[in-house]
């Protein structure tokens, strides 16, 4: 696996084009697979999670073409096969949407999850129970890691979710939308990719109605056929790269986003004392690099989100005074935290609330990637930091952020990818 390498402190200027958005379209590639036709899929972005479930629809019998760079054609209609164990899905978090998508297409299905052990962490209790109150039987084999599902048929409902999950709130759609009557889940969460799978959804012929509100009502259908659709922007790639810019000093232009999405961060950029202008598909971030201490709070959307949580934190440790940071979603999500003091941070995390005294300079170091988000936390410090930084663990950052060394060396960052010692 390679390295990065980065040599810190240089000013970002310029343009950066934001990608598709990962969390959407590891829900719509899957949601394919309801469509007895053919779906072309455009904005894509080439990230590993998309390599992984292209394979995965292959290996399940549908024919997935790129028919260029950014746009993929995916036709299920021969798909026989409810059996998705192999090796490729469980490399991908979000396989649990074929749980969703083969239930609804062929009332069973027999999913593989990543880790077998691992259901502890990255619980999926509400998906199976939005399953089984649909009229699914569930059996957890959880030594093999694999759920297995089955319904005669699946009847609508309204199903109350304990907790605002993403993955359960889209999983439930995608059952549902070939259930028998309607199904209407209450404290659904509101993400921006919900709405844009509700959205492909309808573009195939289903009824999914009050997406982006906490209350979903979908109409079951016979009928879902192909069509084509565009994946919305990236906004945790977003955010990644206006965090950048505030942390390094400069002036980014982050291009074809949907600035309505980046509420949460530009108010937070702008306490912290930066320049938010925003346009009708762009944001420009424009920093001294001098950044003012300011508290954070991760919520699900419109809060802000945990998916930026980690690169914030980077910021944050660069910013004068004190800073709490409080994480809502992930009680695992500040495994990166010892990495990141080895830049010289100070950073204290009791439970779910860290404490960051600002310091003036980061120091380059040697670090690992934890997870995606951390990786790019620790891109961000690299970038920010005197001297030089190598980035272990590469393949988490490759599984979510298209081309980022590339991108960010256009916008005059010294960052490149090496063999690993
Ligand atoms: N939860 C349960 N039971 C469940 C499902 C979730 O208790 O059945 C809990 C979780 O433990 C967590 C909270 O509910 O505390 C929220 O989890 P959610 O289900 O919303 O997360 P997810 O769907 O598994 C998606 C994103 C994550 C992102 C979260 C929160 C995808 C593929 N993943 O995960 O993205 O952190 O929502 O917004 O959409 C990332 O991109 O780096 C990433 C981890």
């Amino acid at each position: 696996m390679d390295n990065l390498l980065i040599r810190g402190q240089h000013r970002l200027n310029g343009d950066v084009m934001i990608s598709g958005a990962k969390n959407a379209v590891v829900a719509i590639i899957p949601a394919a697979i309801l469509a007895k036709g053919v779906c072309i899929i455009d904005n894509l972005p080439r990230i590993e999670d998309v390599k992984n479930l292209e394979d995965t629809l292959t290996k399940l019998g549908a024919v997935c073409e790129l028919i260029d760079e950014r746009t993929l054609m995916v036709d299920s209609s021969n798909i026989k096969d409810y059996h998705a164990t192999f090796d490729s899905v469980r490399k991908i978090r979000a396989s649990y949407y074929l749980m969703g998508v083969l239930l609804s297409r062929f009332g069973k299905a027999e999913v593989a999850l990543p880790g077998g052990c691992n259901f502890g962490s990255r619980p999926i209790n509400l998906h199976l129970k939005g399953f089984r109150a649909l009229g699914a039987t569930v059996d957890e084999d959880e030594e093999a890691g694999i759920i297995r599902l089955s319904a005669e048929k699946l009847v609508g409902t309204n199903i109350f979710l304990d907790t605002a999950s993403v993955g359960a709130t889209i999983n439930i759609m995608l059952a549902a939308v070939s259930a028998e009557g309607t199904t209407v889940i209450e404290n659904a969460a509101k993400e921006p990719h919900i709405v844009d799978t509700a959205n492909f959804l309808n573009m195939l012929g289903c009824k999914v109605k009050g997406a982006g509100t906490d209350v979903i009502r979908i109409q079951g259908v016979e009928n879902i056929h192909g069509g084509e659709y565009m994946i919305i922007p990236d906004q945790i790639e977003a955010g990644t790269y206006m965090i950048a810019s505030a942390i390094c000093g400069g002036d980014v232009t982050v291009r074809n986003i949907i600035p309505k999405h980046m509420d949460s961060l530009s108010a937070k950029l702008r306490e912290m004392g930066c320049q938010i202008v925003e346009g009708d598909d762009y944001i420009e971030v424009i920093s001294s690099g001098e950044l003012v201490a300011t508290n954070v709070k991760t919520m699900v959307y419109p809060g802000f989100p945990t998916d930026l949580q980690p690169q914030m934190a980077a910021a944050l440790c660069k910013a004068k005074g004190t800073s709490k940071l409080v994480e809502t979603v992930w009680e695992n999500r500040f495994q990166y935290v010892k990495e990141l003091n080895k830049f010289g941070c100070k950073m204290n995390v009791e439970g779910t609330v860290a404490t960051i005294e600002g310091i003036d300079e980061f120091t380059g170091t040697s670090v690992y990637a934890t997870d995606l988000r951390a990786g790019a936390a620790m891109i961000l410090a690299g970038l920010a930091a005197k001297g030089e930084t190598r980035i272990g663990n590469t393949r988490f950052i490759d599984r979510g952020y298209e081309h980022i060394e590339e991108k960010l060396r256009s916008l005059g960052a010294d960052i490149r990818r090496v063999p690993k010692q």
